[in-house]
């Protein structure tokens, strides 16, 4: 890795905007480090000498590939098995039965949107296995960087992931060896993984009547602006009376009132209103 290239006030935001206007992730002025240790090892790889000539590169014509491994590179990924349990407990006692009580369906639909490397919706796989015998709960997982959504298809892990997860689910869902810990295939087929981008305009990918969405530790990275293009396109991703569980840290005060807060076990949730 180029370490010592500084980043030019100028290129900085030039560098932010370029990100903001791909991801929704705004980097404030205070995280400037952030561009110039994550970036740097960019330059390296496309054999560019400072910040300058990467952000001409961004705006050329091979700009396409460059831009997915950018995204791959700022994204924070921070996820683990069983992250916010409070969350799942809920989704197993109060909103599945909720949902099926209201459809008088079998079905369930559940969207773990941005979910990183996939420890989300794989969680969310492994306790409809436990606790929802009968019922067919289809689970969509989704993230912007590519690097994690084929991580996540590997579905294998370390053990900072799984150190949260109760040791029933470790010895009956992974096979534990030299290379880590392997999600058994049983689990892996129960999610289906794509790329979504929560801010875009086209909404490419997005699904459509998904009873319940995870939105996770996302909404933290964005402004204002992206944080209210999120939850609106999640919005028309729900069914009415729908579910969004976004991050314990994480509110729609500001952002919308399309949403009914629902408290459950002293944890604030949201449902779409009808
Ligand atoms: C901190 S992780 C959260 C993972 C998981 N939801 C959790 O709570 O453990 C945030 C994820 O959001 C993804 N992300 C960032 N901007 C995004 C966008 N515009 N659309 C979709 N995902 C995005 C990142 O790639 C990253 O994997």
């Amino acid at each position: 890795m180029i370490t010592g290239i500084t980043l030019r006030e100028e290129s900085f935001k030039q560098l932010r905007d370029f990100i903001y206007g791909q991801c929704g992730i705004f980097i404030p002025d205070t995280k400037k480090y952030l561009i110039e240790k994550r970036l740097s090892g960019r330059l390296q790889a496309n054999e560019l000498h400072d910040f300058d000539q990467y952000m001409e590169f961004l705006r050329g014509p091979r700009c396409h590939g460059e831009i997915t491994f950018l995204i791959d590179a700022i994204t924070t990924n921070e996820t683990y098995f069983f992250r916010e349990p409070d969350h799942f407990y809920i989704f197993l006692e109060h909103i599945v039965p909720d949902v099926l009580r209201r459809s008088g369906m079998r079905n369930i639909n559940v969207w773990s949107s941005a979910c990183s490397t996939g420890e989300e919706p794989y969680t969310l796989a492994m306790l409809v296995k436990e606790k929802c015998p009968g019922f067919k709960v289809s689970i969509l997982g989704s993230d912007i960087s590519n690097a994690t959504i084929e991580s996540a298809r590997r579905g294998v892990y370390n053990s900072y992931s799984v150190r949260n997860a109760p040791e029933p689910y470790i010895s009956r869902y992974f096979r534990h060896n030299c290379g880590g810990y392997e999600l058994s295939p049983a689990i892996r087929e129960c999610v289906r993984f794509i790329n979504i981008n929560l801010v875009s305009d086209k909404k490419i990918n997005f699904p459509i009547g998904m009873d319940v969405i995870f939105c996770r530790n996302v909404l933290i990275y964005f402004d204002l602006k992206s944080k209210r293009k999120a939850v609106s396109n999640l919005y028309d991703s729900l069914n009415p009376g729908g579910y969004l569980i976004i991050g314990k840290s994480e509110g729609l005060h500001d952002i919308t009132r399309a949403f009914k807060p629902v408290i459950i076990n002293n944890t604030l949730i949201y449902q779409r209103t009808m």
